[in-house]
């Protein structure tokens, strides 16, 4: 086994051992400052050409646009064509998405993410990532993509840690390059605090359903 190989199962590990104690997990160095690098020159050249949205809540007919809840832009990213400089981090996300699968039985088959931009002073007030009529998302991922963020910087995203007995605990988790949060998406309310500066990340959520439209197999079109 080389190297690498095991230093990924030390990380998704040490991600599982988070996840099944906790509800969440955090890996400092899931990509390294060069890809952190390559992956927000993408975002923000994007961000900068117009290509996100305002970001909204709840899905089809119960989709709305409301500013006093969330205001970060977003792109949405076809995990089957990703922008090459996602290619390393979509790589090591399928190689943790096998091992979790393995280990977990967590049944994870298909996944969407996008690339998410809080201007200065934006947030996204307290929430539950999952939807009232589908329940297929299981894990919420995020990925930041900010060097030299500090804590006056604010941004940080603030996970609410539901207690068997007494008061209700938090952890507030600076979104500095490179590291990786990952938690329940099911039973973890959380919330973006309003940050001092632009904020980049990869945001996704790792599903058990299929696909509606599965893309054609290599050699079947
Ligand atoms: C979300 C979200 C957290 C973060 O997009 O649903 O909660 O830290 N993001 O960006
Ligand atoms: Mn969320």
């Amino acid at each position: 086994m080389d190297a690498k190989v095991q230093s990924n199962e030390q990380l998704f590990e040490a991600l599982i051992t988070g996840l099944l104690t906790e509800g969440y997990a955090l890996a400092d160095g899931f990509l390294s400052s060069l890809e952190v690098q390559d992956i927000l020159e993408a975002s923000a050249g994007s961000y900068e050409q117009g290509g996100f949205n305002i970001a909204g809540i709840g899905k089809q007919q119960y989709y709305q646009l409301n500013r006093n809840i969330r205001g970060d832009h977003i792109q949405w990213l076809d995990h089957h064509n990703p922008p090459e400089a996602c290619r390393p981090f979509f790589g090591r996300l399928q190689e943790m998405i096998r091992y979790f699968n393995r280990s977990l039985y967590l049944g994870i088959r298909d996944m969407e993410l996008h690339f998410a931009v809080y201007p200065e002073g934006a947030f996204y007030k307290r929430h539950l990532d999952v939807f009232q009529h589908t329940k297929a998302r299981k894990l919420s991922i995020v990925c930041y993509l900010n060097f030299e963020w500090a804590v006056e910087d604010g941004g940080q995203l603030r996970l609410y840690l539901p207690q068997e007995n007494g008061p209700e605990q938090h952890v507030d988790i600076l979104p500095v390059a490179g590291r990786l949060v990952c938690f329940n998406s099911q039973t973890l309310e959380h919330e973006v605090l309003p940050g001092q500066r632009k904020r980049f990340s990869i945001t996704g959520w790792l599903k058990d359903d299929l696909p509606l439209f599965a893309p054609p197999l290599p050699g079947n079109s």
